[in-house]
């Protein structure tokens, strides 16, 4: 969360922070400011609310100046203000930008009182400037400085400083909160985000944990935690998505809604053959670690989790081997018992989710076998930490509402218990009906979103609702739970789902004609007990709208709208059923009208714990 950019050149740089942090905005959106040095002096704008803000903010004031820092933020200490904006100033000098929490920020500002130092906002940030300044009257250098300084931080930062009387360096910082540099021609940049920098180079390099470096125009030196000199490689980017681009579509959700067939064809590309998953697909060595696997524990947040709910049923029921799967946030802070040869599998679009990395780091410490990581962004810490990767190849994501990420990550999984099922007992005709399934996931997906027009028919009927309930069972039941957070996270709409067989165990309670009950019914073997349930909400008076297979024979009627799905197979019903439910969200909120990109109080990664 928060957005960094900054930059060292010779040509005046506040425009090219501007579009890196627009490039960066699914990351916050409170507020956002920016900084640069001019011939000595240190000017700064920051506004409160997006970056056009900011953007219109400098069209009629503009800043000159080659060596800048910008930032978009997402609060976490002091509320969305113009005073909290960062970048934050000690003593008209030194201007910082940070990404993360500074825990034991409460003790260093009572120090830096102490010293007479006068802060002006509520921000934990504010206290690394100030210490930077402090530390900067013995250190003699602007490195030395930030490296005493990080010395005294407990927390996450992701971190970037100037001082105005040294303009052509900047010194950033990383310690749990991800920091890219970008190398260019006679000028160089650092981001929270290679994304943020691609209108200006295509070489990066990864700060690792611990690092600070030193950037300025014709050089990056950088070092580790000990403080010794390290080479981080620097890798040309593959990205070839252009964030800047919605193209048709009125909203990145809707166009990454749409992107799904070309997404999933991507991630199945090279990585199916003669009927097969390819070990290869979860990175180099994979075979040696996934034939010993006996058991699976996932772990992630939100979407990511609800497709770790999903691979449970099949991991157990087609893998043959046994599988939890937990909240990250939760595993990380309780005692677990570690089953003999398990595989930690995290799930996760950014790979920089804070309760995920550390959910894996004490996984690691734990002494499990492997651990496997299913992600979108090459290069994260999860892709770099982790023993085995399986990259999504679904292209940058920028809705804050995860819907691409979703069902391919539900492929990837799909694919992972193909290959722990080999190992484990699954027949070669089982194999090669899921892999003929996957193949065909693209093709159906087109179908599924052929429901649009049925389904913005639909959405006008939630315009004057504030809850609403979602069901499933089996492997839908983490469809539900997906579809409720879509509808809560972006038209605001109170959402819960239940498997519905609990819904005589108390949700029952509930039903009544203003509270709409979505059902998502795939022609399977839970089919009749679904019923069941359907007929229990019916006879209490609730509104029904069931998503169905066209021959699950539900029959709209008073009480009953009824979607026909396109009919699938049991391997990709979950993803299939995903599709209409996305579409139903997005427009309930545009009838609602909520900034579907950039719901109110979230950003799309959560680099804070
Ligand atoms: C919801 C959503 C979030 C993320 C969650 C985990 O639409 O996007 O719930 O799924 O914050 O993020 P990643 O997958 O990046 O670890």
């Amino acid at each position: 969360m928060c957005g960094i950019v900054g930059a060292v050149a010779q040509r005046d740089v506040a425009e090219i922070l501007v579009e890196g942090l627009r490039r960066l905005e699914y990351r916050g959106y409170d507020s956002a400011g920016v900084a640069v040095i001019n011939q000595g002096e240190l000017s700064r704008t920051r506004r409160l609310g997006k970056v056009q803000e900011l953007s219109s903010a400098l069209d009629a004031a503009p800043l000159a100046g080659g060596t800048g820092i910008a930032h978009t933020r997402w609060a976490t200490h002091g509320e969305p203000s113009e005073r909290n904006a960062h970048p934050h100033l000690s003593e008209g000098d030194i201007a910082v930008v940070h990404n993360g929490i500074i825990e034991n920020h409460n003790k260093l500002r009572e120090m830096l009182k102490g010293l007479g130092y006068v802060f002006s906002s509520d921000t934990d940030t504010e206290v690394i400037c100030h210490l930077v300044h402090h530390e900067l009257k013995a250190a003699g250098n602007l490195l030395a400085a930030v490296q005493a300084t990080v010395k005294q931080l407990e927390g996450a930062y992701g971190t970037v400083v100037i001082d105005r009387r040294d303009s052509e360096r900047m010194v950033v910082a990383r310690s749990g909160s991800p920091l890219v540099i970008g190398f260019g021609l006679g000028e160089n940049f650092v981001a929270s985000d290679q994304l943020a920098l691609l209108p200006v180079t295509r070489s990066f390099a990864f700060l690792e944990e611990g690092d600070v470096a030193e950037v300025t125009r014709r050089e990056v030196n950088i070092f580790d935690v000990t403080g010794s000199p390290v080479k981080r490689e620097i890798k040309e980017s593959e990205v070839t998505h252009d964030a800047g681009d919605k193209g048709e579509y009125r909203h990145y959700m809707l166009k990454e809604i749409y992107e799904q067939p070309t997404a999933i064809t991507h991630t199945l590309e090279g990585r199916i053959a003669g009927g097969k998953v390819l070990d290869s697909a979860f990175g180099e060595n994979a075979a040696e670690f996934l034939k010993n696997i006996k058991h699976v524990q996932i772990i992630a947040c939100g979407t990511s989790y609800h497709a770790g709910m999903a691979a449970r049923y099949w991991l157990e029921d087609w893998a043959g081997v046994s599988c939890n799967v937990e909240i990250a946030s939760e595993f990380r802070y309780r005692k677990s018992h570690l089953f003999p040869n398990s595989l930690l599998v995290t799930i996760s679009q950014s790979g920089e989710t804070a309760d995920t990395l550390a959910a894996m780091r004490l996984a690691k410490e734990m002494g499990y076998k492997a651990t496997l990581t299913i992600c979108n962004s090459a290069g994260s810490s999860l892709v770099r930490e982790s023993d085995m990767a399986y990259m999504m190849k679904a292209g940058a994501e920028i809705g804050v509402a995860s819907t691409k990420a979703f069902t391919v990550q539900l492929v990837g999984l799909l694919m992972l218990t193909t290959a722990i099922g080999r190992y484990n007992g699954m027949s070669s005709e089982m194999e090669a009906a899921i892999t003929q399934s996957l193949l065909s996931i693209p093709a159906k997906v087109e179908q599924a979103l052929g429901l649009n027009e049925a389904i913005i028919e639909l959405a006008e009927d939630f315009a004057d609702k504030q809850h609403a309930l979602f069901l499933g069972r089996g492997d839908q039941y983490p469809i539900a739970m997906e579809g409720a957070l879509k509808l809560k996270e972006i038209s605001y709409i109170h959402a819960e789902a239940y498997a519905s067989g609990e819904l005589k165990h108390g949700p029952l309670a509930l039903i009544d004609a203003d509270m709409p009950v979505i059902v998502v019914a795939p022609n399977n073997e839970l089919l009749e007990k679904l019923k069941s349930n359907v007929e229990e909400v019916r006879a209490r008076g609730g509104l029904m709208y069931v998503f169905a297979d066209v021959d699950a024979e539900f029959e709209s009627d008073d009480t009953m709208k009824v979607i026909q799905v396109p009919h699938c197979d049991e391997f990709m019903a979950p993803l299939i059923y995903t599709i209409p439910l996305q579409l139903l969200s997005y427009h309930v909120a545009l009838i609602k009208g909520t900034d579907v990109d950039q719901p109110r109080n979230l950003a799309k990664s959560v680099t804070v714990e």
